[in-house]
């Protein structure tokens, strides 16, 4: 499971951004808006989600995605994780969530576009996890761009935008 990211990051608004600690079957949770779409939240619904990487990453592993952090605490103590590139677009929310969430020293947050991020090294396991911009053939450019940052043995996976329903996000 992920961790309790409420016991970190308190309620809060910034930018478009706001963080909402809300409960479910009497268990408290932390959310994180984009205006008014969910972005993340760290319930066992989306532990699911993103289980598989979380499992097998290893080595030197980037990550395309902060949010509020909860998939870096979950592999930052794996002792076969060496090191995390994340790759986040805004630099509002890095400043706000470095601030709360107690990131270690293998854990590397660059403000820029994945677009336009070309990676210096190669990379064991990758996890692509933009939310709503994963559509199925930007799946396909992700793995076609990075494929050859990858090591012999190394991976890509996308968090899947179908896996969810559009309307399920939208908190009116
Ligand atoms: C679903 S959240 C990631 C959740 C994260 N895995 C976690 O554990 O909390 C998606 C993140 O991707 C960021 N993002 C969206 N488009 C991006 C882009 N083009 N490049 C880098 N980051 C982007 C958003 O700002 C947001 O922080």
């Amino acid at each position: 499971m992920f961790k309790q990211m409420y016991k970190y990051i308190p309620e809060m608004s910034f930018g478009n951004w706001k963080i909402v600690h809300e409960y479910d079957d009497n268990q408290k949770y932390c959310s994180l808006y984009n205006g008014n779409l969910g972005a993340m939240i760290d319930h066992p619904t989306e532990y699911e989600r993103n289980k598989y990487f979380i499992d097998t990453c290893y080595g030197n592993v980037l990550i395309a995605g902060l949010g509020m952090g909860a998939v870096i605490l979950s592999i930052m103590d794996k002792k076969n994780v060496k090191n995390v590139d994340v790759v986040e677009i805004d630099k509002e929310l890095i400043d706000i969530i470095k601030n709360y969430v107690p990131f270690n020293s293998k854990i590397n947050i660059i403000n820029k576009d994945i677009e336009n991020f070309i990676p210096k090294k190669n990379y064991d396991s990758i996890w692509i996890d933009i939310e709503l911009a994963m559509k199925d053939t930007m799946n396909i450019e992700y793995k076609n761009k990075f494929k050859k940052y990858l090591t012999t043995n190394g991976f890509i996976k996308c968090w899947r935008s179908e896996w969810v329903n559009l309307q399920d996000l939208i908190v009116i």
